[in-house]
């Protein structure tokens, strides 16, 4: 971003006294200092804080490294601590969900009345022959059935691997094909900026390029009629009010191993398919739940918005997991934030008094150029703490939020973290100073680091690899189906260190600053999307015969895909062909994935065993050196 200080100093936001005194850590010192001198005792302590139906007889086994193991021998299921426990208490009264549709519609559902519609669901689920192990593939709107659906499949102990709504078609196929899910749930539709977004027809499509699922579950959102196939095809609300769910009540949450896998989600890597990171039941609820306590200092009678859609890791573990286990009130809105006016966010806000706001900085930016008086003529006093995720925040967009969002008294949560590691890894908390484009430190237990191209740290102030050297609960513990791929990936180019695919740097404070990634993952509007899933995209088009795609700074989105095409004999480049690719990939992949820029071009810079160097074409892009240039054979 242009306005990124040069200096590593930034400006420093002191704690706010009144919250900071308050917080659920009021002293983060202290849990620095006990996690750094005995990480294993501050993981059990924080484990103690959940129900477990038997505990464990050590708290993390580094037998057989980088496959670690936490919570060894403990028995639990994440719907234990997320629903069953607090339908013991006067929780089952509190509203564990608030929804609004993009159409205006609100539902709500306590404690209570989400654990009788999870455990109808269980029922559901158990009558279509679903158990423990098994893939379900979820492929919905923002609706509250995506929460009961995740839900249902946890408490049944199969592993549900969430497909993103607005990936399309191929995208959609792979992650079916690759999960083998025996069965899909999805909708008629969706809303989403004023459009039905029609997931059942892509599902449709999806499936006649894969044998196998076998049977579809289809929520009705927008009662648009939809190709209904008999005896695959079932409607969500039939199923629902079948005798056989009457004896839902007697649907017991499964007993799991707290190392059994909760779900798969895939994402994108530096080469190859998108892969499916693996997180389970035990480890993965204790860190989320965790963090979430310490860092947005959930309250009893707060009200929590997280703007992420449950498709995403921010979606698991804070829209859907981390609130429940912490017993907590959450909103969730469907559409998009603009719709009908770029006011809808605010005056949510307003309308249900929410506490704690959690965003991205794309969205932050695209809400900044209507100006402040949108959310200015909101009554936005209920917010306590707001927070950013995704990528870096550029300090001109995080002002903007401070002053007119938090009205200069909401300390602002930067943090650092990503689908592989299952919970916030560099955060500050309310009680820490913040900086303006900096997520500040390690969450307690982390050990992170930033080296060269050795493994050796850099100075203060240098560029490098950020790296973990510890592990952590709630952290991936393999690629589905691919162990070698997860130790190549992550483990290899450092031996002893989880390599994160992002450069940052520190300052003299210890503050860490995110540059950006080093692979070939574009985060896109915050989207995480892989370069080999975008040029396979790209070569499933009939005219194109290579490409190659890379990322460049963009003002909005922070960055933007741009797409150097070699097209096939016999067909010449056009302003109709862009049109033609970029409403393909948009098919293919989904709208998230339609490129910013196409370029026809005759030959791509290779390296002499064939590798696209999407380096050099960068550094073309931006008219920067070209570095070293010795292995190039154009
Ligand atoms: C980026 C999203 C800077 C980073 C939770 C990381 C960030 C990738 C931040 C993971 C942040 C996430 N500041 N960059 N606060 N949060 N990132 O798997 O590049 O979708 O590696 O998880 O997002 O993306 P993922």
């Amino acid at each position: 971003m242009s306005d990124q200080p040069s200096s590593l100093h930034g400006d420093v936001y002191h704690p706010v006294p009144e919250i900071a005194r308050q917080a659920n850590v009021p002293n983060p010192e202290l849990y620095y200092k006990e996690a750094s001198e005995d990480l294993e005792g501050y993981w059990d302590r924080r484990a103690k804080e959940l129900e477990w139906y038997a505990p464990w007889t050590k708290v993390l086994d580094d037998s057989n490294k980088p496959f670690f193991k936490w919570f060894i021998d403990g028995k639990t299921n994440i719907v234990l601590n997320a629903l069953d426990r607090h339908v013991k208490t006067w929780r089952r009264n509190k509203l564990a969900l608030i929804w609004e549709g993009e159409t205006g519609e609100l539902r709500t559902f306590s404690y209570h009345a989400l654990n009788r519609e999870v455990t109808h669901f269980s029922g559901v689920l158990r009558s279509m022959g679903i158990s423990k192990g098994d893939r379900v593939t979820i492929y919905l709107p923002r609706i509250p059935e995506a929460w009961i659906a995740m839900l249902a499949c946890a408490k049944v102990g199969a592993v549900h691997s969430v497909v993103y709504g607005g990936f399309s078609v191929e995208a959609l196929h792979g992650r079916i094909e690759d999960s083998g899910s025996r069965l899909i749930i999805t909708a008629d539709g969706g809303y989403m900026g004023g459009k039905i977004v029609e997931l059942k027809n892509i599902v449709d499509e999806a499936l006649t390029r894969t044998a196998h699922p076998e049977n579809v579950i289809v929520v009705r959102r927008t009662g648009k009629p939809v190709n209904m196939e008999a005896g695959r095809d079932f409607w969500y609300h039939e199923l629902m009010s079948l005798p056989l769910t009457r004896n839902a009540s007697k649907v017991e949450t499964e007993v799991m191993d707290a190392e059994d896998p909760l779900f798969i989600l895939y994402t994108s890597g530096t080469t190859g398919k998108p892969k499916a990171i693996v997180h389970t039941h035990g480890g993965y609820q204790v860190g989320v739940y965790a963090t979430l306590h310490d860092v947005f200092d959930l309250k009893e009678e707060d009200r929590w918005w997280c703007t992420a859609d449950p498709g995403w890791i921010t979606g698991h573990s804070y829209i859907v997991y981390g609130p429940l286990l912490n017993g907590a009130t959450s909103f969730m809105y469907e559409g998009g934030p603009t719709y009908p006016f770029p006011d809808r966010w605010w005056s949510m806000i307003a309308k249900y008094g929410i506490n704690i706001f959690y965003t991205t900085p794309t969205a932050i930016r695209g809400l900044m150029r209507f100006g402040e008086a949108w959310p200015n003529r909101h009554d936005l006093s209920t917010l306590r703490l707001l927070g950013s995720v995704g990528e870096p925040i550029n300090p001109e967009a995080w002002r903007w939020f401070h002053k007119n969002v938090g009205k200069e008294k909401c300390p602002i949560m930067d943090t650092w973290w990503q689908t592989e590691t299952g919970a916030f890894m560099i955060t500050p908390m309310p009680a820490i100073p913040t900086k303006p484009g900096s997520a500040t430190r390690p969450y307690p237990g982390v050990e992170m680091d930033i080296v060269d191209e050795k493994g050796v740290p850099v100075k203060t102030g240098e560029e490098g690899f950020l790296v973990i050297k510890k592990p952590w609960p709630a952290m991936m513990r393999t690629i589905y189906n691919d162990p070698e791929r997860y130790v190549q990936t992550y483990w290899s180019k450092f031996p002893g260190m989880y390599l994160a695919g992002d450069s940052a740097r520190r300052d003299e404070d210890g503050y860490y600053w995110i540059i950006g990634r080093v692979d070939d993952v574009i985060k896109v509007s915050g989207y995480r999307l892989g370069t080999a899933e975008l040029e396979s995209a790209f070569v499933s088009h009939h005219a194109v015969a290579e490409t190659a795609v890379i990322g460049l700074p963009h003002e909005l989105k922070g960055v933007a895909i741009h797409a150097y095409v070699i097209l096939k004999a016999g067909h010449e480049p056009s302003e109709a062909l862009i049109e033609e690719l970029r409403h393909h990939i948009a098919h293919e992949m989904g709208p998230i994935a339609k490129p910013e820029r196409i370029e026809f071009v005759k030959s791509l810079p290779k390296t002499r065993s064939g590798k696209i160097m999407r380096r050099v074409l960068k550094a073309r892009a931006l008219g920067i050196s070209e570095g070293d240039i010795s292995t190039l054979e154009e």
